[in-house]
């Protein structure tokens, strides 16, 4: 049984990772009205990721027998202009849902629930390899961006990644 903190901070995180979701689609569609297909095929990829995340959240809330009731879900508020834009909110973004994994960590860890803990395992991983993801695309839109054999290169090879399921299965 979960305590109702754990419980309402799980269910906040449902919205939360839907959010995700909808945010790195704006930045999808972004980089596909500037003729960047490569970059928008790696956030429409992102986007999807970003829904698994949300429905394993919605599930271990209902594996645990909570009755989940969902909330709206904000528009995306970042204002898109250079292409570098949507690189920056990406990791800025990604470093906040750290933090709301952490939080949800330790109120987990307050209550002794071992069980969501160990949920949240996967997610504390999944943070890191996402920051990580988003500096070095940052990093690269650096070194190569502002030439445009160098952007087109980077957009053809983003556009090769490809989506995969999550590899939590609950
Ligand atoms: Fe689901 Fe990118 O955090």
């Amino acid at each position: 049984m979960l305590k109702d903190q754990v419980k309402e901070l799980l269910v906040q995180q449902v919205n939360k990772e839907f959010y995700s979701a909808y945010l790195y689609l704006n930045f999808a569609n972004f980089y596909q009205s500037k003729g960047l297909a490569g970059f928008a095929n790696w956030y429409q990829v992102q986007a999807q990721e970003e829904r698994d995340h949300a429905m394993l959240f919605n599930q271990y809330l209902l594996n645990n027998n909570a009755v989940v009731t969902l909330d709206a879900i904000d528009k995306p508020d970042t204002t898109l202009e250079t292409l570098m834009d949507p690189l920056k909110a990406g990791l800025a973004h990604e470093e906040y849902v750290t933090s709301l994994i952490y939080n949800l960590y330790a109120t987990a860890q307050d209550v002794r629930d071992f069980r969501t803990m160990q949920f949240l395992d996967w997610f504390v991983k999944e943070q890191g390899e996402e920051e990580s993801n988003a500096h070095d695309l940052i990093t690269r839109m650096e070194l190569f961006g502002s030439d445009p054999k160098g952007l087109y290169m980077l957009d053809s090879e983003l556009k090769t990644r490809v989506y995969a399921a999550p590899s939590l299965v609950l």
